[in-house]
């Protein structure tokens, strides 16, 4: 572990952030939501299975603000972009077209002594390739867990299969969805003629995607079912590279200054020639300096060309076209997409705003205390309500304050165990304030706020509580 200096103000904290470099560290993670009720593994009392997970009481909150924030930027806020929602299942056809059906796969090998499966690629790694030479003098590749002889690489497609309607046979064979996007380009021209929309515009859309995954893992980084926020921008050809340039900025800006991730645990990757996309021009990744593995995608932004609308003009028969009325003629528009996962962002925003702190108590005492920093527009719960104890005088007070709230915003009442265990408990889960009512309530119907970075502590009348709130929390009164 290594101690990075936090360039926010600690306000006599010492802040010290655990850059976790070992996979016991994701451990943190997984157990801070499993214990805190953000993330669960699925089907847990059955053991549970690889690559799906639930998400808790709190994860359901935080996952819902994240796609509010996303929305709010990429639609609300512009004036060119439309949200749609389309269907998890296909017409098959969509997916011949969009290459998806022969190309969506990955390498894998499987051991012939343990029957594991892994990824080809991660086993060609720097580092993961053995030393001793087979018997034509060349590098053999052994299974990393037992040692055992792999199999030839084979291709394997990452689609879910399943049947629509009553009869099982090849012509009922559907797929799950493994992005959203195509939802969008087959919708094209519903939306273009609906919304009557002149280019540049785009459509975005936030929806489970699947994938069955070889090698699943690392918590909720790599899932079989997962969630994407997805947006196809329609451009003019040949101003397709500046707009990919101008979406590179936006997108980092929203991890950046919407959700507040450190600058200096971001990057930006330019893809190679040979990983781009069967319908790529130019991809560049945003990656996350993750405990596991350093730095890995978070986001892809891509300049996906004419290569979709092209492909279902020809598959469906149905042009899907743009018809520039100045210049008098028919143009298929280039298309540039910001794709992400809302996974991946939940696993960064958790791990990019933990920290373990020592803070000194009013009596100068020492302490530890662990503290999710979130933007306060994506913490689960915005504001504890937190009577100093269960004293039957405070009970009356407590209650109406937070039936005042909850109207307005996502709250929690908390009154179990001395109330430092209970800042600590909200400290844990992101809560950036805290309304603690005491034996002074009673006297000046006031109460006390404390703020959940610095810890300072202000009095202020029950009457002007949730104007206060709503001033200190910007983007999370909800009415
Ligand atoms: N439409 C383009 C597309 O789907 P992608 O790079 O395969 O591109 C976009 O996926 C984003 O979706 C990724 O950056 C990642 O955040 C998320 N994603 C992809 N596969 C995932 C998986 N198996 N589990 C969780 N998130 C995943």
């Amino acid at each position: 572990m290594v101690s990075v200096p936090d360039p926010r103000p600690s306000g006599g904290v010492t802040r010290r952030i655990e850059r976790m470099t070992t996979k016991t560290n994701m451990e943190t993670f997984v157990s801070l939501s499993k214990r805190r009720g953000f993330v669960f593994q699925s089907s847990e009392i059955y053991g549970g299975i690889g690559g799906f997970w639930d998400y808790g009481p709190l994860g359901v909150e935080m996952k819902n603000n994240i796609k509010r924030s996303w929305w709010r930027y990429m639609v609300q806020e512009r004036d060119d972009v439309v949200g749609i929602e389309t269907s998890i299942i296909m017409n098959p056809r969509v997916w011949e077209a969009s290459g998806h059906v022969g190309t969506f796969a990955d390498p894998m090998v499987d051991c012939k002594s343990c029957k594991h499966r892994f990824r080809t690629d991660d086993l060609t790694q720097a580092g993961k390739l053995p030393d001793d030479k087979g018997p034509d003098g060349q590098a053999t590749i052994k299974c990393p867990d037992c040692g055992g002889e792999l199999t030839e690489s084979r291709m394997f497609n990452l689609m879910f299969q399943t049947y629509v309607g009553p009869v099982q046979d090849d012509a009922s064979v559907a797929y799950l969805r493994p992005e959203t996007a195509q939802g969008m380009f087959v919708n094209f021209d519903n939306v273009l003629t609906t919304m009557r929309r002149k280019l540049p515009f785009g459509i975005a859309q936030i929806g489970r995607s699947f994938r069955n995954e070889i090698t699943p893992g690392n918590f909720i980084f790599r899932d079989r079912e997962f969630e994407q926020m997805e947006m196809e921008y329609f451009v003019i050809p040949g101003e397709d590279e500046k707009a990919h340039d101008e979406w590179i900025d936006a997108r980092m800006r929203w991890w950046t200054d919407v959700l507040g991730v450190r600058k200096e645990n971001l990057q930006i990757r330019e893809h190679s020639k040979e990983e781009l996309s069967h319908y790529s021009k130019r991809t560049v990744d945003i990656e996350y300096d993750f405990p596991f593995g350093g730095f890995s995608e978070i986001e892809g932004i891509a300049n996906r060309t004419d290569f979709d609308l092209q492909a279902h003009t020809k598959v469906s028969g149905k042009k899907l076209e743009y018809y520039d009325q100045e210049n008098d003629k028919h143009i298929v528009p280039y298309v540039i997409e910001p794709a992400m996962g809302i996974d991946r962002c939940f696993l960064t925003t958790m791990i990019d705003s933990y920290a373990e702190e020592e803070v000194k108590g009013p009596d100068g005492r020492s302490d530890k205390r662990t503290v999710l920093r979130l933007a306060p527009q994506i913490a689960p719960i915005k504001v504890a309500i937190l009577p100093l104890s269960r004293n039957e005088q405070l009970v009356p007070p407590a209650r109406k304050v937070w039936d005042m709230l909850r109207t307005h915003f996502m709250t929690q009442y908390d009154d179990a165990q001395a109330i430092g265990r209970r800042y600590r408990r909200q400290d844990e889960i992101g809560t950036p304030l805290c309304v603690t009512i005491d034996f002074d309530t009673l006297e000046d119907q006031a109460v006390t706020i404390r703020e959940r970075d610095e810890m300072t502590q202000i009095r202020v009348p029950i009457a002007n509580l949730a104007e206060t709130l709503r001033e200190k929390l910007p983007g999370c009164y909800t009415g």
